[in-house]
């Protein structure tokens, strides 16, 4: 009966809904090495899920990759792969970077997944019935790298690809077509009467090239024949689907549109914010709401064309070779580091010049001066002071300092999430850390090792106050003090993670999962322990030097192996083979089984990460692994599966005998051996580096 009783009462109060909120990056082509570019657009809209999560929505993050296509096509066949493997080892590399930035995405999409291929054939066979999809012939030029057809007018000088500037070819074929042009009307309503494109400033660029005058948009191709790697249109054999097509609508199959299960889809969409960079915000504002008009699904509210970031004066690229190695920053200098860099130094929107330097000073004034310091001091007051303990004051106690403080701390929550909410993040840091800088100058102010001083001072005990009112004074110091660092890296978490959680451990308090105690007071008392260092300072100019030093290491590995890492990225290297000469070999070893350096010195021994790992078939002890060596793939088999789940070592580094000649182990080449101890039961157990290392680094 109570039970019944129980059940009902739930029944009656069903558990509030949060509002939802869906946010998606471009789904990457996995066609070269992954660069802090890439980074960049997924840090910024991890910060931005993050902080709607904490804001109690029900957020879902979106991102993946674009596998399909001409270009990856040619990519995996020079460097004598199929498709599908080369991808695949891409694939696991992004992966693993966006576990090491701390990227918290919902979901991640593969267009080579089925259920994809599915939803795709379901979508494009809608659209053939619904007639926005007719076959004719397509005659005019054709962009491989951007796979792009375009006409006579859109050309560049020199039939140049007006995206990315380079060489179109001759192209004439069979094709299907989506009726775009009947979408002109409604397109150019969107953008010129709502705010679905931001910023404002794009949308007049779309407008006046693709949308303004009667006639200027045409029908799309949507189909090629001249290449297999895609997916098959469904009735029609030889016909391969758009790549564009195939990617845009990643946004809704990804949620199960167009399959028997789109719970999902129902729940999210449509999308709260789609972000890019502004090279493909014609394919985001254009053909893909005309896509969703053709299929009657409702349009995103938001798409977002951000800027780019920059690398000697051009948008960072693999084919322009200037790529910077987000899991080289991230090693060395931390996670943080690099998120705290993309989020605050490039104003939202706007295209910004990368330099290491500005990365680095960054570090060294805000992370560490700043922020890093602040913490410090005030730990180690509390503790030289207090003993650690912190209590909240009377309103009568206190400094005349003390209400401009509050004033900030208590706003702080409503301008930087006002600032979020119009995108403008490097904004929002900026106000976060203007507290983090009041508080610091707060200090300079108050001068709490004064106070400290008088509560020790001899003629005042005697006096008979015992130096109590300054003892109140010096406590209220340190409270406001702890309240607008607990309060500032509350409102950091959406941004860096790390830092946040270690301030929280050293203020005796649990990591914060909302907004909810942001006013000032929120804490009766601390129990404050003395932080560690947060932020290590650096030494701009030898680490520019050590930088360049790995950066040429990394090129000369990849050079070694013929190719230039962005052209190969998974090239099959066949590692140089050791040249065994058994005469030479006894006469430098001596009898007691001893190898003499320069033996030791043939020994080529890298660290790498583990980028994807497998079962090996029908064989209990081997695990297949794909491994990340400075940017260059390898595969080796081990036999450490006793010891290891597959998942268990994604992620994680190893040392890597590289120069081992390949063997075949159950039919796969091993290209390289991974090092282990064996435990006390005979159980390998991997040997890693005490700290993350680059990739690639050297082992002597
Ligand atoms: N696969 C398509 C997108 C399909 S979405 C349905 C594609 N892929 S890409 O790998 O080239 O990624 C392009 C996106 O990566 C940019 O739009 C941007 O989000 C991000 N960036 C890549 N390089 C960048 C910079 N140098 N600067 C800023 N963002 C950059 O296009």
């Amino acid at each position: 009966m109570i039970m019944a009783k129980k059940l009902s009462t739930q029944n009656s109060f069903p558990p509030i809904q949060k509002p939802t909120y869906y946010i998606t990056t471009p789904i990457y082509y996995p066609s070269g090495k992954w660069h802090l570019g890439h980074s960049y657009t997924t840090v910024c809209c991890d910060a931005l899920a993050r902080f709607k999560r904490m804001s109690g929505f029900d957020v879902y993050y979106l991102t993946g990759t674009d596998e399909h296509g001409q270009k990856i096509e040619e990519r995996a066949a020079a460097a004598g792969l199929e498709p599908k493997a080369f991808v695949d080892g891409l694939v696991g590399e992004i992966k693993v970077l966006w576990k090491l930035l701390g990227i918290s995405n919902d979901g991640f999409i593969r267009t080579t997944d089925e259920n994809h291929k599915a939803a795709i054939q379901r979508i494009f066979t809608t659209l053939y019935e619904k007639g926005d999809i007719y076959k004719s012939k397509y005659k005019g030029r054709y962009c491989t790298p951007c796979e792009s057809f375009w006409t006579a007018s859109q050309l560049k000088e020199g039939d140049k690809c007006p995206d990315c500037g380079r060489d179109t070819v001759e192209a004439e074929e069979d094709c299907y077509f989506f009726r775009l042009s009947k979408y002109r009307e409604p397109l150019l309503k969107l953008l010129t009467e709502s705010d679905f494109l931001q910023p404002a400033s794009r949308v007049n660029e779309m407008v006046n090239n693709f949308l303004a005058e009667e006639g200027m948009l045409e029908d799309l191709a949507v189909s090629r024949t001249s290449f297999r790697w895609g997916i098959p249109v469904p009735f029609d054999d030889g016909h391969i689907v758009y790549v564009w097509v195939d990617a845009l609508s990643n946004y809704i199959t990804a949620l199960g549109y167009g399959s028997d299960d789109d719970a999902l889809f129902q729940k999210y969409w449509p999308a709260d914010l789609q972000m890019m960079a502004k090279e493909i915000v014609r394919f985001h504002s254009i053909i893909w709401p005309a896509l969703l008009m053709g299929l009657g699904v409702p349009l995103p509210k938001k798409v977002y064309g951000h800027g780019w970031l920059l690398f000697s004066g051009g948008k960072m690229s693999k084919s322009v070779g200037n790529v910077v190695d987000p899991f080289i920053l991230c090693n060395r200098y931390g996670v943080d580091a690099v998120r705290y860099y993309l989020l605050r130094e490039i104003s939202f929107g706007q295209d910004c010049d990368y330099a290491t330097e500005n990365l680095l000073t960054r570090c060294n004034t805000d992370l560490c001066n700043d922020l890093g310091n602040l913490v410090k001091r005030t730990t180690a007051m509390a503790r030289q002071y207090f003993g650690g303990k912190v209590t909240k004051s009377a309103k009568d106690v206190g400094t005349e300092f003390d209400a401009a403080l509050i004033e900030k701390i208590n706003a702080l929550h409503s301008e930087v999430s006002a600032k979020l909410e119009k995108l403008e993040i490097s904004r929002s840091l900026e106000t976060l850390f203007d507290l983090v800088s009041s508080a610091n100058k707060y200090i300079d102010l108050t001068k709490p090792w004064a106070l400290f001083k008088e509560t020790k001072n001899e003629e005042r005990k005697t006096k008979n106050d015992g130096g109590d009112a300054v003892e109140k004074t010096l406590n209220a110091v340190l409270y406001n003090l702890l309240e607008a660092i607990r309060v500032s890296a509350n409102m950091l978490l959406p941004f860096i993670q790390n830092a946040p959680a270690k301030i929280f451990a050293s203020l005796g308090l649990p990591v914060p999962d909302d907004f909810s105690a942001m006013k000032y007071g929120a804490i009766d008392t601390y129990q404050t322990t003395e932080s560690e260092v947060l932020f290590a300072r650096l030494d701009v100019k030898k680490e520019l030097e050590e930088l360049e030093l790995l950066t040429n290491n990394e090129k000369r590995i990849t050079n070694n192996v013929g190719g230039d890492g962005d052209k190969e990225p998974n090239a099959k290297s066949s590692p140089e083979p050791r040249t065994p000469n058994p005469e030479s070999r006894g006469k430098e070893r001596s009898d007691n089984n001893m190898i003499t350096i320069d033996e030791f010195a043939k020994l080529e021994l890298k660290t790498a990460v583990v980028t994807a790992c497998e079962k090996v078939e029908k064989a209990d002890k081997l695990l297949k692994l794909t491994l990340d060596v400075g940017g260059q793939m390898r595969t080796v088999v081990s036999g450490i599966a006793a010891s290891y789940a597959p998942a268990d070592l994604i992620g994680r580094q190893v040392v890597l005998v590289c120069n081992l000649q390949p063997a075949k182990l159950r039919g796969i080449e091993s290209q390289g051996m991974i090092l282990c101890a064996v435990d006390e039961n005979d159980k390998p157990v991997i040997v890693e580096p005490g700290r993350a290392v680059p990739s690639g680094s050297t082992v002597r």
